[in-house]
């Protein structure tokens, strides 16, 4: 049996800004964040707005092109850091609600930027093992929310968005599908990028709470240097677990953090950067969004055909690594 990606798709919120209207209000320049990042823009969720909303549009979309009903979907699983609520209810369980996948479990992934990669895995082996037939992953985050908009730090960084894939059971000869993945975690870099309140070790209604501690906290150079030796020794691994050599390989689709750190891991592995694929500037790190939109976009632009061999690579809190290998 395999796990096939049927069909993939998108939702980001209408609201753009640009670098210069960042700049309008922080002190930072356009100039600055491209060089740095090569971000452009981002999109930002109104107030109104949830990650459950932005994750049932883009699963709404996928069914729609692959003709699914919602009633046939065995496993909603849904990658985010930044959920409707803390810890509970899950997205996944209003994503399934309102989507009337009625006969559907349900389950959040925290993984941080690598949750979707952990959420087509987890959807694999549910799918070899038999469990599960029809299986939505979506990864879909507001990190606008959670970012202080004062750091020039880390608000300049990211955006918002949601991608979600049909990921179905298929016999045959054909040999679409998800071939391999390798999961990862390293938990000694747990606070390089964290959000320290909220939880059971700062209560909200601790008296100590401050509202700091609700906003992302990262380390940006240790992210950087874990990234660059993650990714490049991560595909060279997810390669050589797959049996294939990089000539086989039609895109690379790493996590969209910050353009820098994809050239460097270029470099450092020898894969031309013309095989990554970047779409960092009108999107900024969706967190766990990012690798399927990039997909989605991949696949509506014609860069990718069926039979093409891809890898996804992704790193992020937890800190968390992996990739997987998928004949699309
Ligand atoms: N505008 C202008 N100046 C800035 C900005 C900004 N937006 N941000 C930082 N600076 C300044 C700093 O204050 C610093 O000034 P100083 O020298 O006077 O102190 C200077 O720029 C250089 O700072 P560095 O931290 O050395 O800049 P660096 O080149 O390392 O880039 C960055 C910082 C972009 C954060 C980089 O380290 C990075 O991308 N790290 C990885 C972050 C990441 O990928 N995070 C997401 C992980 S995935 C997930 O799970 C969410």
């Amino acid at each position: 049996m395999r796990a096939v990606i049927q069909a993939v798709d998108f939702s980001v919120p209408e609201r753009r800004i640009t670098n210069d209207e960042l700049a309008a209000a922080l002190d930072t320049s356009d100039e600055w964040i491209r060089s740095h990042t090569g971000i452009g823009a981002r999109h930002v969720a109104g107030p109104s707005v949830v990650t459950s909303d932005l994750a049932l549009e883009a699963c709404r979309k996928v069914l729609d092109k692959a003709r699914v009903p919602s009633s046939e979907i065995d496993f909603v699983i849904v990658a985010t850091v930044t959920g409707d609520y803390i810890g509970f209810p899950s997205v996944s369980c209003i994503v399934q609600d309102k989507l009337g996948a009625s006969r559907a479990a349900a389950m959040d992934i925290c993984a941080g930027c690598t949750g979707f990669i952990y959420g087509l895995e987890v959807a694999r082996s549910f799918i070899v093992s038999g469990v599960a037939k029809k299986i939505l992953v979506v990864g879909a985050e507001i990190i606008s929310r959670i970012v202080n908009w004062k750091d020039r730090n880390t608000c300049v960084l990211f955006g918002d968005g949601a991608g979600a894939a049909l990921v179905t059971a298929e016999n045959g000869d054909d040999t679409r599908g998800i071939i391999s993945s390798i999961l990862r975690s390293d938990g000694s870099g747990a606070q390089l990028l964290y959000r320290p309140g909220g939880g059971t070790k700062f209560p909200i209604t601790d008296e100590a709470f401050e509202s700091s501690a609700s906003h992302i906290h990262m380390d940006g150079r240790q992210v950087y240097n874990f990234a660059v030796k993650v990714v490049t020794d991560g595909i060279l691994e997810l390669m050589e677990k797959g049996g294939v050599c990089l000539s086989d390989v039609a895109w690379i689709v790493p996590h969209q953090a910050n353009e820098r750190i994809i050239e460097a891991a270029s470099k450092r592995s020898k894969i031309p950067l013309s095989k990554f694929f970047v779409n960092i500037e009108e999107y900024a790190n969706t967190s766990a969004a990012s690798i399927p939109i990039a997909l989605s976009e991949m696949q509506s632009k014609g860069l990718v055909k069926q039979g093409d061999l891809l890898l996804t690579f992704g790193f992020g809190a937890g800190l968390t690594y992996g990739g997987n290998l998928i004949r699309w």
